[in-house]
């Protein structure tokens, strides 16, 4: 997949300090986390071409096929003002994703909050930020983003509780894997110095799926129904409730359905 010398250089010049490859791995989140704990600088870099435990929030399952998908955990070291803003660093990678479909590809992306992108209304992309904290001090955050590139990426559907498709899918041509990775990268360090900005929550925002329109907030043992406003500074959902009251929903056990869909 990747040409490791050669690919790392170009990498270098995104802010890439560190890179790994693995053809087969676990998760890349778990050997990023590792690595961080070994002390791995903030820019290190985890890639793989297939995962055998690839995980979402929760635990759910991640499928990574080999030689068509890009499965990849970003170490980043936050500075205080990052660390305040913890909430962000999930959308921070949708929005660089987003953007890099856009401008590499033409397309629309949606950001399906609180951590998914949508290319015509079905996932293209999960992202999963994971924290490492020493004591009350946030050590590390690893950003884990999976993407469906080529179409043997894409799971089953009956597997699925949300429709899956992949980039070639919606481009209609081929996508070279390391081409998505490095704009991916370059968007995400561009954004990075403006987390928390209003320029950073206007592009989260003009993105969001759902805007406008009813959706069902599944948590456990409880729902709410609202209409989907915006990300609020703390990357929380701000939501307008049948009887005008707003709601602000913080990502966790939760999972967003649009209205009327019953799973
Ligand atoms: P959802 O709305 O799908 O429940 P979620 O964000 O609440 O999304 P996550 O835990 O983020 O759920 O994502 C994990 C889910 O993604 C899995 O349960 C599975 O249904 C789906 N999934 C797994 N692998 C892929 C893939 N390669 N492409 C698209 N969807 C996938
Ligand atoms: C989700 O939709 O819940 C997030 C999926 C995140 C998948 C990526 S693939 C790279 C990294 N390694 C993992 O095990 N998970 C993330």
């Amino acid at each position: 997949m990747f040409n490791v010398p050669a690919d790392a250089d170009r990498l270098k010049k995104l802010g890439i300090i560190g890179f790994r490859f693995l053809e087969e791995t676990g998760s890349t989140n778990d050997d990023a986390l590792a690595w961080a704990e070994q002390g791995a600088a903030d820019g290190s870099l985890v890639v793989a071409d297939t995962q055998t435990r690839g995980r979402g929030r929760l635990d759910r399952q991640w499928v990574t096929s080999p030689g068509s998908a890009l499965a990849m955990s970003l170490i980043l070291r936050p500075t205080p003002a990052e660390a305040a803003q913890a909430g962000l660093f999930a959308g921070l990678g949708a929005v660089a994703v987003a953007e890099a479909l856009e401008q590499g590809w033409g397309l629309k992306p949606q950001i399906k909050w609180p951590n998914d992108v949508l290319l015509g209304g079905k996932k293209a992309c999960g992202i999963l930020s994971e924290a490492a904290w020493s004591g009350s001090h946030l050590q590390t955050v690893v950003l884990g983003i999976g993407v469906n590139v080529a179409p043997s990426s894409v799971p089953l559907q009956e597997a699925l509780l949300f429709p899956a498709i992949c980039i070639e899918a919606a481009a209609g041509r081929t996508v070279e894997r390391q081409d998505v990775l490095e704009r991916i990268m370059e968007r995400l360090f561009f954004w990075r110095p403006a987390l928390g900005s209003v320029e950073f929550l206007d592009a989260w925002n003009r993105r969001l799926a759902f805007r406008g329109q009813a959706v069902q907030i599944v948590m456990p043992g409880y729902n709410i129904n609202g209409e989907v406003m915006e990300v609020d500074s703390a990357g929380g959902l701000r939501l307008c409730r049948s009887d005008g009251n707003v709601e602000t929903v913080l990502a966790g056990d939760v999972h967003l359905r649009p209205a009327g869909n019953g799973r």
